[in-house]
């Protein structure tokens, strides 16, 4: 029974190689970082990480462990307080802290969820959300990626207990959710909206929904701290009686154990050194500026960290990707199935601390290779 399993296994990783769509696990490198999510520089920045290194020698203990689940003995004075200070910092009532964005759309999706209702959700929500949702069993249906019509007449046809879930910054295209269009519609038929603010956390201040003041339009916002915050972990922003429903029923809060104080605390830190550093994402918004001076074909919006380069052909977009390497610089790439083929696409993610030669040099390399293959 083993080998025929093992054979299983070994089948469909062979056909992910012959397809080049084969995951494998590599080692950071030093080339110049056009790949990851850290759009502020924080994780690598030598005045957060000297702040942080104080906390730690004030107070060693924040390094080990929590000693248990929330529930439990994980419960500490400083997890306490750091949800307290970002219920505050948000203006929500509450916030609940997990020790990972993906742990905290599966504790909501999955809770707040039951068989008898469904959730409409945006075609590239991320993974996290359509795991919760299937651990709810609820019935799941995809709109057009940010297309307002096709959730309204999904929408209209619903009867009973109806959530939409939508991310504010999309992390494939780099494009935003007309966020208060979709408000005024969940409103109309009186559905639950789930916002992910997982990418528009610290790149555009706390996020879209207080961008745009739209606090009492939502049932509850993710926001993430792996991304712009340089750290680790995520909150959810809520209401007191969904926060206690959460603690009370979400399997993925209550049976793990608490992170250690050093991740609440860095996460507070985070914050109060974004507030004394707004030009971090100033310089990444200059940056982003420089970036599409250079009129490539973007699928991206204008102010969006995450810039998406239309280069059909899996061949091609590989090709691509190792030429910059070559030249000492980490570019992701979306190869298709997992895109439309035909819409495959580089993507680019831009940081503060990205120098304008750089930027100017990615994309020179980009339309010359462009030039040489059209
Ligand atoms: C939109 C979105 N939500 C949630 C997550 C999960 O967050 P984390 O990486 O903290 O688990 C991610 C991360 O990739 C994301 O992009």
């Amino acid at each position: 029974m083993l080998n025929n399993q093992l054979n299983n296994w070994r089948k469909s990783l062979e056909k992910r190689k012959q397809e080049g769509t084969l995951r494998v696990l590599r080692p950071q490198t030093q080339e110049i970082d056009f790949y990851s999510n850290d759009y502020l520089g924080l994780a690598g920045n030598r005045s957060f990480q000297n702040r942080l290194l104080g906390k730690i020698s004030e107070n060693p203990r924040l390094l080990t462990g929590s000693t248990g689940s929330r529930l439990i003995s994980g419960h500490s004075i400083i997890v306490s307080e750091t949800e307290d200070y970002i219920a505050k910092e948000h203006q929500f009532p509450c916030a609940l802290l997990f020790s990972s964005g993906y742990n905290a759309n599966l504790s909501l999706f999955s809770t707040l969820l039951n068989r008898h209702d469904t959730l409409i959700m945006d075609e590239q929500i991320h993974r996290s959300v359509h795991d919760g949702c299937r651990l709810s069993n609820a019935k799941k249906i995809k709109f057009k990626h940010n297309d307002l019509q096709d959730l309204e007449d999904i929408l209209k046809r619903q009867k009973g207990g109806c959530y939409v879930a939508i991310e504010t910054l999309y992390s494939m295209d780099g494009d935003i959710a007309p966020i208060e269009e979709i408000v005024q519609i969940t409103e109309k038929y009186n559905a639950n909206l789930i916002v992910d603010e997982a990418h528009a956390f610290g790149v555009f201040g706390y996020g879209m929904i207080e961008k745009f003041r739209l606090h009492d339009k939502v049932m509850a916002v993710v926001v993430t701290y792996g991304k712009a915050l340089g750290t680790h972990g995520a909150a959810i922003l809520c209401n007191k009686t969904i926060r206690s429903y959460l603690i009370n029923f979400a399997s993925p809060f209550i049976y793990t154990t608490s992170s250690h104080d050093f991740l609440w605390m860095s996460i507070k830190e985070g914050y109060e050194f974004l507030k004394q550093n707004h030009q971090l994402a100033m310089d990444l918004q200059e940056n982003i500026k420089i970036f599409r001076k250079q009129n490539l074909r973007y699928a991206s919006s204008e102010k969006s960290p995450i810039q998406a380069i239309l280069i059909p052909e899996n061949n091609r977009l590989r090709n691509l990707k190792e030429i910059l390497f070559e030249n000492g610089m980490l570019t992701y790439a979306v190869f298709s199935p997992t895109v439309k083929t035909g819409t495959e696409r580089l993507r680019i993610c831009l940081h503060s601390f990205n120098t304008a030669q750089e930027i100017v040099k990615l994309t020179q390399i980009i339309e010359e290779f462009n030039d040489k293959n059209e």
